[in-house]
């Protein structure tokens, strides 16, 4: 079928793939046909906000993101994995402060901290009087990183359905034991990421930031470098034109790569994490 012969409702949902894939990848995907869903289009749409107004959330708002962020899969259903979630200003303040100074973890109305949690098991088997043995072990911290991480992109994509809007807060980690000490954790637990939760100050404002071609991250059958320079290349262009977009400069990918990566200094504290963890109670073995 031609274009000319599409029905009006056929048109409709292929410009909406169209802009979509467009807005995801920067233009020229030139894809109409995908298989599509509301939450497809959904996760596609998907921006960080960093402004936020003060109105609070609707009653089970929270509630209802931590039923989303349960019902993510989690490793041998060992759910290891706790949030926090904070609304006194006195502790958001305090918070901001150790991340960065970061005004949207002051400003939304719902902060959740996303915790690996080991400090559950441990009481379990202490209580059963039972042995712990692996507890220890490097496999079983990642395993409740990577739990926790899952459940909170539910909530995120819950959130998002509701109309609402978010940030994850990676620089929690620049002083975890500052983190422990505002929310009284107990040992065994880790602030992985914060999430700010709340209605965008400006709904219209922020785009939809373009994401690496599809061949730079998707590798069929066996992995293949093929044209990475050449994409990264094209992608440097498209961040850029984006970047000036939504006033940011004229950011690139690669220069990205170079100030985060180039040295330790910048993971901002982040870099002394091991030492850190083991006195958090993970040994990491
Ligand atoms: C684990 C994690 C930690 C992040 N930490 C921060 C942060 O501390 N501050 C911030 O403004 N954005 C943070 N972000 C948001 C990223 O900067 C953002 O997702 C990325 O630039 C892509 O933009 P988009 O989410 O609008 O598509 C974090 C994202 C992730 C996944």
């Amino acid at each position: 079928m031609n274009e000319a012969e599409a029905k009006p409702e056929q048109k409709t949902r292929a410009d909406e793939i169209r802009r979509a894939f467009d807005a995801r990848y920067g233009g020229g995907a030139g894809l109409q046909t995908a298989p599509w869903s509301a939450t497809i289009g959904l996760l596609l749409s998907h921006r960080s906000v960093r402004a936020y107004r003060p109105d609070q959330l609707p009653a089970d708002t929270l509630e209802t993101l931590i039923a989303a962020a349960q019902s993510a899969a989690t490793s041998s259903n060992l759910q290891t994995w706790s949030a926090v979630a904070v609304t006194r200003p006195d502790l958001k303040a305090e918070l901001a402060r150790a991340a960065n100074r970061q005004r949207h973890v002051e400003q939304c109305p719902l902060f959740l901290v996303w915790l690996a949690d080991l400090s559950r098991l441990e009481r379990t088997l202490r209580e059963e009087g039972a042995p712990a043995e692996a507890l220890p072990f490097l496999e079983v911290f990642l395993t409740a990183a990577i739990d926790a991480a899952l459940a909170a992109q539910n909530a995120v994509v819950a959130a998002e359905s509701l109309g609402l809007s978010t940030v994850y807060i990676g620089a929690l980690r620049n002083d975890p034991e500052r983190v422990a000490e505002i929310l009284a954790l107990p040992s065994a637990t880790f602030a992985l990421f914060g999430l700010c939760v709340g209605y965008a100050a400006n709904p219209d404002a922020g785009a939809v930031k373009p994401r690496l071609p599809q061949a730079a991250v998707l590798h069929r059958e066996q992995y293949s470098v093929g044209d990475e320079r050449a994409l990264r290349a094209a992608y440097d262009a498209e961040l850029e034109a984006f970047s000036r977009r939504v006033g940011m400069g004229a950011q690139n990918w690669t220069g990205r790569v170079k100030e985060r990566i180039g040295a330790p200094g910048s993971l901002h504290g982040r870099e002394r994490l091991k030492p850190t963890l083991r006195r958090l109670g993970f040994p990491l073995r």
